[in-house]
């Protein structure tokens, strides 16, 4: 596994790589749900990259761009295990160098649900994916379906912006109890992680709800938010019954949803989603 951190020398690494090439983009601190996306890529590429960059443009003033976890020596030892071609680990001055101006905004799917609390975040994501795609020249790209925002987005930036990239969106890994896998897990202290259950207890609830015959979108979403209340340590931020692929609210009658929600539970936002209902087109999620 060849680890570089200059443009120059990840350019020259790709050359020597075989296509179909696959790519995952992360911030590093990598849990199985990473490692999930890899593997899938490792099944399916004649060559895998991964990038590890902790993204600031990507973070609002109050985040915690900071205190971000990251242990690139892990990190490093796992994708090698995992037989990982070519690792980019780009500094920040390389990234967005003086004088750096250009950016790439998907308009409309970022309006809602995170792009509606986190101003600028979609902004900073499709910048640096977009960066990482023109510099790996990947043929595809593996994404979690735990950000299912960010996925849609992606979706939409590649095709609006004729990429010849698939992108591939595999299913959210979860630890035993539901919670999903997340490198902001790591900021749980016991009695929150014990708390931070109650998110998936909250999606599977209206899961199950519309599973036995709810269509109303209120209704599911009132039976998030009762369960979200059970919980002293959460504190909802949104609870959302969206439609999948404008992602606007939905109200009244719906035959399939993105049920979304992000939680504090303590200082740690996590975020996490369902889907409900029959997926269709440019949506459909890949498991
Ligand atoms: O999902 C993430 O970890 C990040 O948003 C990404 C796609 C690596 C961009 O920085």
């Amino acid at each position: 596994m060849k680890v570089v951190v200059g443009l120059a020398e990840l350019r020259l690494a790709r050359e020597s790589l075989a296509n179909p090439m696959g790519l995952i983009t992360t911030m590093g601190f990598l849990h199985e749900g990473h490692l999930s996306l890899v593997r899938r890529a490792v099944q399916e590429c004649v060559s895998v990259g991964v990038s590890i960059f902790i993204n600031p443009a990507q973070f609002g003033p109050t985040e915690d761009l900071d205190n971000y976890p990251v242990d690139l020596e892990r990190d490093l030892d796992l994708l090698k295990a995992e037989q990982v071609d070519l690792v980019w680990t780009p500094t920040e001055a390389a990234m967005y160098g003086a004088g750096y101006q250009t950016w790439v905004e998907v308009e409309e799917l970022t309006r809602y649900l995170e792009g509606e609390i986190r101003e600028e975040h979609f902004r900073g994501v499709a910048t640096v994916v977009t960066k990482m795609f023109n510099s790996f020249q990947p043929n595809r790209a593996y994404f979690g379906q735990k950000d299912a925002q960010q996925a849609i987005v992606i979706r939409r930036m590649v095709q609006d912006l004729n990429f010849p990239i698939e992108v591939i969106v595999c299913p959210t890994l979860r630890e035993a109890d539901g919670l999903a896998m997340a490198s902001r897990n790591s900021y749980l202290n016991p009695d929150e992680r014990r708390a931070a259950t109650v998110i998936y207890r909250a999606l599977s609830a209206a899961n199950e709800l519309f599973n036995t015959g709810e269509r109303e979108a209120d209704g599911l979403r009132a039976e998030m938010v009762t369960l979200l209340r059970t919980e002293p340590l959460a504190r909802a931020e949104y609870a959302s019954v969206a439609d999948p692929e404008t992602l606007e609210e939905l109200h009244g009658p719906l035959e399939r949803a993105l049920l979304s929600m992000a939680v504090f539970i303590g200082e740690t936002r996590l975020i996490d989603n369902m889907t409900v209902g029959e997926e269709r087109g440019s949506y459909a999620v890949d498991d």
